[in-house]
């Protein structure tokens, strides 16, 4: 059964944030599964002030990213490696050693390919949050990726390469591959929030909601989980009633 949460995009980050302190507090070490991407901006802002003023510490807390784009170094201004840095791990006291996020270059393969195991090494993801694609995409999970994927190699459809080039100088520099979380490393996660906002995101979220579970809706596979929460705004949320 999914919890759905509808609020204006402040309400909704900053209740998602408050998910994440209450999961520290309760456990120093938890193991985070973060995303990257405009969503969890709002969140990751939240999660920076509470840092700073000292409500919650990230000193004992391990993250796990999603995903990453191949052939992009971590030092590119658009891989997610540095979007993490830049938009969270650079302002709060985390360990950076305790940062995991896959890799774009070098030996990417062999990491993707241990990275399930490190999450479980770790103890597994306690509190994972999600964004989601226009197309009903959850990590870089397109449509028809088999619902028991493990991280592997995906190729990006077109309308996720066209709505993330928004990001890049021009549509050719977005590249055409990625390494991502499956869509069974997701569902392993204890507790999952997803946050929608916007009118581009109401087919998407609709279909979350109310379609048939299948492989041409990625997200639909969150239905089969025990404990996910969607926030959305009244935008995302507009066409689940119609
Ligand atoms: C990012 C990710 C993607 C995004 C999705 C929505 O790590 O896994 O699935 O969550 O593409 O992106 P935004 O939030 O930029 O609309």
């Amino acid at each position: 059964m999914l919890k759905i949460i509808v609020g204006s995009g402040e309400e909704i980050s900053r209740l998602i944030a408050e998910q994440f302190i209450l999961q520290i507090q309760k456990k120093p070490d938890s193991v985070l599964g973060l995303a990257t991407g405009t969503s969890p901006l709002g969140v990751y802002r939240n999660l920076i002030e509470a840092n700073k003023k000292k409500v919650v510490s990230f000193s004992k807390v391990t993250t796990f990213n999603l995903d990453e784009y191949i052939g992009l170094e971590g030092t590119h201004n658009q891989s997610y490696r540095y979007f993490m840095n830049v938009n969270l791990f650079d302002h709060i006291d985390i360990d950076k050693k305790n940062t995991f996020v896959l890799k774009g270059v070098g030996d990417y393969l062999a990491y993707a390919n241990n990275y399930d195991n490190l999450i479980e090494e770790h103890g597994g993801i306690d509190l994972q949050i999600l964004g989601i694609g226009s197309n009903g995409h959850i990590a870089f999970n397109e449509p028809d990726t088999p619902f028991d994927s493990l991280t592997h190699i995906a190729d990006l459809n077109e309308s996720t390469i066209k709505d993330n080039s928004r990001l890049f100088s021009s549509i050719k520099e977005v590249p055409t591959k990625a390494v991502t979380m499956g869509l069974k490393s997701i569902m392993n996660a204890r507790k999952i929030v997803l946050i929608a906002m916007g009118k581009s995101k109401a087919e998407a979220v609709k279909n979350l909601i109310k379609g048939k579970i299948s492989k041409r809706v990625p997200s639909s596979i969150l239905r089969n989980h025990p404990d996910v929460t969607i926030y959305v705004d009244q935008d995302a949320y507009s066409l689940v009633n119609k």
